[in-house]
């Protein structure tokens, strides 16, 4: 995880820098994203899957878990490929010259603009969620005279091990193209007839926050056993393979995260197993790490606002902690029960522990960042808290709500703090407002 540590006046400090330091130029709350530790972890996948593949294969950042212009820059700079789910994440990989053919497309609703505009800007890799979606991008390569490199997502009926708003191989929900019912063998079928178009390869995505990998294996075996059976039923020789992304991160001691290269080899073993016992060649693989890569590399900082102490069942006390962010700045809590940890910032205590729970400043009662944790007794307003893990669908996930701006993210480096995204200002909350 980051490279944090408590100084001998007890105050954190992240890559040389205090946070004391930090809150005191640019404000809390605020997203500290530790660059080292980042881009460590996106290339540590990289070699991990090229020494588990022997070099056959391709790491696509998934942006939806935290993207902006310099974090596309480092992914390309550190030779990574980019996973974009929407115009507005295109835009970004555009903005920041990451080569387009290491820009993957993905959605189960792309709008047809932002099918037009990645296919003008000529992307690697288009993955198509829906029988529609194959004449739309179809139509869209004619338009531009180009054959366009597709993938299909298949859903391959694997109950990922997760929440079940982030699961998504099952059969009942919105994405991909089912295996059951020869469904995905039609789109198949359907792109091979098309020459605007040219199948790569097949995709699957099981679900997000996954430790378990047998999801992983079964998923990969069923996705081989369909890229065999296009070589066996139309003799052709699908090049690549993806295996979407998923794995978990430690959030609290309660997890182990999956390290990269156990990651890399156990797919490997499966892979190269799989292929053997089909009797095919092994494809070139692809994953789509978010998380993995982007979570453990930021904390939150906050600063406690006011402190209140609650009567609970069995005549415990809860002591509530106000912050001044919340649910606007990670949902997460909210919205699938995840666990965070928190610790006090500032300063060192030896004051005796209490039972806290860290909400925002929101307006309902749901708006919890840390729903437990023992923190200082003597911990008074002014304090800083840091909540670390949040690099991944926290800042992406934002909102505005009660018109409270959103937080910037402080990249540090090398003991200098620089700021990638700078915070929202009221002037932009009204910005909108017509009259
Ligand atoms: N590839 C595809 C096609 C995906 O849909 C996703 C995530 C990923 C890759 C990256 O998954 P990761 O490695 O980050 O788990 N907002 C939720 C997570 C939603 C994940 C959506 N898709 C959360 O905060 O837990």
């Amino acid at each position: 995880a980051q490279s944090v540590h408590r100084g001998d006046d007890g105050v954190l400090r992240v890559g040389g820098v205090s946070v004391d330091d930090i809150a005191a130029e640019f404000g809390t709350p605020a997203f500290v994203l530790d660059e080292a530790d980042f881009r460590a972890r996106a290339v540590a996948f990289k070699d991990a899957f090229a020494a588990a593949f022997q070099g056959n294969a391709d790491v696509y950042y998934a942006g939806k878990a935290f993207l902006c212009t310099a974090v596309a820059r480092w992914i390309a700079e550190d030779g990574l490929m980019l996973d974009t789910c929407s115009g507005g994440e295109l835009a970004v990989a555009l903005r920041a010259e990451v080569p387009p053919e290491k820009i993957a497309l993905h959605g189960n609703n792309k709008l047809e603009s932002e099918i037009d505009r990645a296919v003008a800007a000529g992307i690697g890799r288009i993955v198509i969620d829906s029988m529609i979606e194959i004449d739309r991008v179809a139509e869209a390569a004619q338009r531009h005279g180009v054959v366009q490199p597709v993938f299909i997502r298949v859903t391959v009926g694997v109950e990922a091990h997760t929440h079940e708003y982030v699961s998504t191989a099952h059969e009942d929900q919105k994405f991909g193209l089912s295996l059951a019912g020869g469904v995905a063998a039609e789109a198949i079928s359907k792109v091979l007839a098309n020459p605007a178009l040219r199948l790569v390869g097949l995709h699957s995505h099981i679900g997000s926050q996954i430790f378990d990998t047998q999801g992983f294996e079964v998923a990969a075996r069923r996705l081989l056993g369909l890229h065999a059976s296009v070589e066996k039923n139309h003799g052709v020789v699908l090049p690549e393979i993806d295996l979407g992304g998923g794995y978990g991160i430690a959030y609290t001691s309660q997890h182990d995260p999956l390290e990269p290269k156990l990651l890399a080899d156990q797919l490997a073993d499966i892979v190269i197993r799989e292929c053997r016992a089909l009797e095919i060649a092994v494809p070139r693989v692809s994953i789509e790490p978010g998380r993995a890569i982007a979570g453990p590399s930021t904390f939150t900082l906050y600063r406690v606002g006011t402190l209140k102490d609650v009567t609970i069942d069995h005549g415990g006390v809860r002591r509530y902690v106000s912050v001044d962010g919340g649910m606007s700045d990670n949902i997460r809590t909210a919205l699938y029960d995840a666990d965070y940890s928190c610790t006090l910032a500032s300063r060192g205590s030896d004051a005796p522990a209490a039972l806290c729970r860290v909400v925002g400043k929101h307006c309902e009662s749901g708006d919890i960042v840390v729903r437990d944790e023992f923190l200082p007794g003597d911990l008074a307003p002014g304090d800083l808290l840091a909540v670390p893990g949040t690099g991944a669908y926290c800042r992406s996930m934002a909102s505005q709500y009660n018109h409270v701006p959103r937080p910037p993210v402080l990249a540090v480096r090398d003991g200098k703090v620089r700021v990638i995204v700078r915070r929202e200002t009221e002037e932009d909350l009204l910005a909108l407002d017509v009259d």
